[in-house]
C-alpha cells in the first residue's frame, strides 16, 4: 500500500499523480489522505461552530474526491481508496503510513508563501515516519534519469541504499551512488592518497551485497571531494529520485532530520526521498 497526504493544492496532487504512477508500477493498492482541524472533523460542536464544521468536511470530502478521481483517470489499473482524518497531518500521515511501502507528499501546499521550497507538513513528516517519505516537488514529478543516493555508512543510510535499489530496479534506471569525503588540500601523511583509495573500498563494501540482490540494477559508484550536500546536489541534477537517510553518522541523537537530508529537501531538483 502506498499513502499519499492532498490538501487541495496542485502541488498536492502532483504528488497524487507520482504516488498513482508508483502504485501502478509497484501494483499495490493507492491510500488518499486528508487531514482537517480536529474540532471540525468531529460532529460533536457547539451548534455556534456546527455549520463552519460541515462545512468544512464537505470541503474536505471534495479534496479528496478530486484526487481519487485523478488517479481514476491516470492510471485506472489503480485500485485507489480514500480517508478523511481530524488532527495534525505531521502525526496523522506517518501514523497511517505504519505498515505501507512509502508515504507521498508534495513538498508545499495551500498554506505556505510561494517562495518557501519546503512546507511544514512535508519538513514534518519527514524523518519521523518509519517508513520512506518521498517529497515530490512541485513541477519535477517526472522519473526520468538515474536514481540517486547518498552513502554514508549510517543505519539510515544502509535503509537508503536498500530503498534505492528497489526503486532503480522498479524503474530500470541506473543508481548512482555517492560518497562524499573532505579531503585535505595535501597530507602529507597520505602522499599516495590512500585515504581516496580506503573512501572507494568502503563504498564497494557498502555496495556488493545489494549488488547480488539486485544484479540487474546498473551501478555507477561516485566518490566525491566535496561537502555531501554539495554533492548529492551536483550528483542529481538529472535525475528522477534522490535517495537519503533520515540521519547521517555526525547527527546529533533525538534530531529527526540531519543537517544533510533537511538541505536537501529544501533545494533537490527531483523528488526526494528520506529513509529512516
Ligand atoms: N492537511 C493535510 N492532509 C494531508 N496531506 C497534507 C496536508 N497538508 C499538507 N499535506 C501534504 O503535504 C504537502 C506539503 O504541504 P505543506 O503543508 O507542508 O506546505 P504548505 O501548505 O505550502 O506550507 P505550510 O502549511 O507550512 O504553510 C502537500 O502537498 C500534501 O501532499
Ligand atoms: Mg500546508
Amino acid at each position: 500500500m502506498i499513502i499519499v497526504g492532498v490538501d487541495g493544492s496542485a502541488t498536492g496532487l502532483q504528488a497524487v499523480s507520482w504516488a498513482a504512477e508508483e502504485a501502478k508500477l509497484r501494483s499495490s493498492p493507492l491510500q488518499v489522505v486528508h487531514v482537517m482541524p480536529r474540532w471540525a472533523h468531529t460532529m460533536s460542536v457547539d451548534a455556534e461552530h456546527a455549520e463552519v464544521g460541515a462545512w468544512m468536511r464537505d470541503g474536505a470530502r471534495t479534496v479528496l474526491h478530486d484526487a481519487v478521481e485523478l488517479v481514476r483517470k491516470r492510471t485506472p489499473e489503480v485500485r485507489v481508496h480514500s480517508e478523511l482524518l481530524g488532527g495534525d497531518p505531521r502525526d496523522l500521515l506517518p501514523q497511517a503510513a505504519e505498515g505501507a511501502e512509502m508515504l507521498v507528499v508534495g513538498n508545499h501546499g495551500l498554506g505556505g508563501f510561494r517562495g518557501l521550497l519546503l512546507g511544514s507538513v512535508a519538513l514534518g513528516v519527514s524523518g519521523r515516519s518509519a517508513v520512506p517519505v518521498v517529497v515530490v516537488r512541485d513541477g519535477r514529478g517526472e522519473r526520468r534519469g538515474p536514481v540517486v543516493v547518498g552513502v554514508d555508512g549510517s543505519a539510515a543510510g544502509e535503509t537508503a541504499l536498500g530503498f534505492a535499489f528497489e526503486q532503480a530496479a522498479l524503474y530500470g534506471v541506473e543508481l548512482h551512488a555517492v560518497r562524499a569525503w573532505r579531503r585535505q588540500p595535501f597530507d602529507p601523511a597520505d602522499p599516495e592518497r590512500t585515504a581516496e583509495v580506503e573512501e572507494k573500498r568502503v563504498l564497494a563494501v557498502s555496495l556488493t551485497p545489494w549488488q547480488e540482490r539486485y544484479p540487474d540494477v546498473k551501478v555507477v559508484g561516485l566518490v566525491e571531494n566535496a561537502h555531501p550536500v554539495d554533492a548529492l546536489l551536483g550528483a542529481s541534477a538529472d535525475a528522477g529520485l534522490l535517495v537519503v537517510g533520515s540521519r547521517g553518522r555526525g547527527e546529533l541523537a533525538g534530531l529527526f532530520l540531519g543537517s544533510v537530508s533537511h538541505a536537501l529537501l529544501h533545494h533537490a531538483e527531483c523528488a526526494v526521498a528520506v529513509c529512516r
